[in-house]
């Protein structure tokens, strides 16, 4: 009894990881779904965007993503899917590294930025040492994906 009581306030504690992420986002049964050694694109049919939406946390100190939100250290986010790099905010200093880089933000792009900016754009401001778990990116990007203008 007492045991398990202090389980469930470790679960509580660790939202972001371990049981709590499995309980909140169905991680644990996305992943079961994607099957064994997922591919990017498997991850990305099982990706949630509402689980991104947390993981997003760790990049709004950063970045806001609500439509017409200001820039912070880096540029406002919303609706970046499907722009060309480096243009998303009219009013932010983008490196001349990511403007002549030349892309498109799509999952593809998004999933090598995600797992470490300076990897796919040598000399970018981005300082972030990048998201290590391939599902974490793709509920990223599943949320990225959403917070455009509906058409
Ligand atoms: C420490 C600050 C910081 C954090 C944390 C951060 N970013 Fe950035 N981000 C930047 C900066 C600065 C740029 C502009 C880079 C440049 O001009 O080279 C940028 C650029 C971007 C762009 C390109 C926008 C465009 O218009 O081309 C995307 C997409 C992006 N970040 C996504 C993310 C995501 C997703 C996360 C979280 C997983 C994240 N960033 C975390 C600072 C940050």
């Amino acid at each position: 009894m007492h045991r398990s009581f202090t389980l469930l306030v470790m679960c509580a504690a660790l939202s972001v990881s371990g049981c709590g992420r499995g309980k909140t986002d169905d991680r644990d049964a996305r992943l079961r779904q994607a099957g064994p050694n997922p591919s990017f694109a498997a991850l990305m049919r099982v990706a949630s965007a509402d689980a991104g939406a947390a993981k997003f946390g760790q990049c709004a100190a950063c970045h806001t993503i609500e439509d017409g939100g200001m820039d912070r250290g880096g540029p406002n986010l919303f609706g970046v899917f499907k722009k060309p790099f480096a243009t998303n905010s009219a009013s932010f200093g983008y490196t001349a590294a990511l403007s002549k880089a030349g892309g498109v933000w799509d999952e593809k792009t998004l999933n090598a930025w995600i797992a470490g900016p300076s990897a796919l754009v040598p000399g970018t401001s981005m300082q972030f040492a990048g998201v290590s778990d391939p599902l974490d990116r793709a509920d990223i990007i599943a949320y990225l994906r959403r917070q455009r203008p509906a058409k």
